[in-house]
């Protein structure tokens, strides 16, 4: 019989819900973007994210639900993003979450967001460890090596912004809407690397990453054109800060895939979307044995779906979380995988 798990997801500015079967299988899958919300203010406002998700939850759910053609009385559980994330806005789904396995009688089971970008891929295709993924996003940047399903062990990270941040930050400084990545993205593919921006490498053998050197750098290359009254290209400056992001990240992805031998290389996040990191980790790892996976576009970004993959594991694993379940803003992932241990 098919087992068929809900998946709540509101740690940001997209208000999710999904279904999915046997932990592999997309049967609905509704988000409610705020981003038209965010675009005035320039990025996500805490405030207008929590209302948002509290105005949409239902509807989202009433919507995956319909589309489905299932009910909660078929749910085998109920897994939502615990964390990390903004507070206000995890709540919404933690307290939506607890009320539905409450009232039907379900299991709650709590989930890392950063465990649901990895585990979009699973919709994709099924795992062959030991994996490495990389996860880059608004809020991180990260190298996770996994042995086994629900193992996590962060190997490198960002010590400053994460991929994402730089990327809307930059955007802000060149005037470009809210969110920053794709709009960057898109103008990198029609300019010219012509500007040498910094790659932060740090020390022998680290894979953690830096992004504010670079930003900074940007910026003041901006100030200094802008002060001499040169008249640099929007798409050329953005085209040489993706290349700067774009080496760092895949040349960090190569050698710790190296390091640990592993079978399969994950790309997860919303700067997973991005069509230079996808062409260059292509490239990189064209001559490989192991297999480079990315989510389809629609699976990069915040969604549901992740999160009830990734409730599949935990939910396998025998992980249920108490009735006091909290949202929890800094869940840390090596923390989340050794639980209950
Ligand atoms: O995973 P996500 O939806 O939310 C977080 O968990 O943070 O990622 C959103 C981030 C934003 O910073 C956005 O600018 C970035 O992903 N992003 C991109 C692209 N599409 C989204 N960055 C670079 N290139 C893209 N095509
Ligand atoms: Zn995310």
């Amino acid at each position: 019989m098919s087992e068929y798990i809900l998946g709540i997801e509101t740690s940001c500015d997209e208000t999710a819900a999904a279904i999915v079967k046997d932990g592999k299988e997309i049967v609905s899958n509704v988000v409610a973007s705020q981003i038209e919300s965010h675009k005035r203010f320039g990025g996500v406002v805490p405030e207008v994210a929590s209302r948002h998700h509290v105005e949409h939850i239902t509807l989202v759910l009433e919507e995956t639900f319909a589309q489905a053609g299932l009910t909660m009385k078929e749910m085998a559980a109920v897994t939502v993003t615990e964390g990390p994330g903004l507070v206000g806005a995890l709540l919404v789904g933690v307290n939506t979450a607890k009320a539905l396995a409450f009232a039907h009688g379900k299991p709650l089971i709590g989930v890392h967001h950063i465990a649901g970008h990895i585990y979009a891929n699973r919709l994709v295709k099924e795992f062959d460890f030991p994996v490495l993924a990389l996860v880059v996003s608004g809020g991180h940047t990260e190298l996770i090596l996994m042995k086994e399903h629900g193992n996590f062990e962060i190997i490198g990270e960002t010590r400053d912004d994460a991929a994402g941040e730089a990327y809307d930050k930059i955007a802000r400084t060149l005037k470009l809407p809210y969110p920053g990545g794709p709009k960057i993205d898109q103008l990198s593919a029609e300019g010219t690397e012509s500007i040498d921006f910094p790659r932060a490498w740090l020390e022998e053998g680290s894979f953690d990453f830096s992004f504010s050197g670079l930003k900074s750098s940007v910026i003041n290359t901006l100030h200094n054109a802008k002060q001499r009254g040169e008249n640099l290209k929007e798409k050329d400056i953005a085209a040489s800060f993706q290349a700067s992001v774009v080496d760092v990240l895949v040349e960090k992805t190569y050698r710790a895939a190296k390091k640990y031998g592993v079978k399969q290389v994950i790309v997860a996040g919303g700067v997973a979307a991005n069509r230079g990191l996808r062409v260059a980790m292509n490239e990189k790892f064209e001559e490989e044995e192991l297999e480079l996976m990315f989510p389809p576009l629609k699976l990069c970004t915040d969604n549901a779906a992740m999160v009830a993959a990734a409730g599949s594991v935990a939910y396998h694993q025998g992980h249920r979380a108490d009735w006091d379940l909290n949202a929890n803003p800094s869940l840390s992932l090596e923390r989340y995988a050794t639980r209950g241990k």
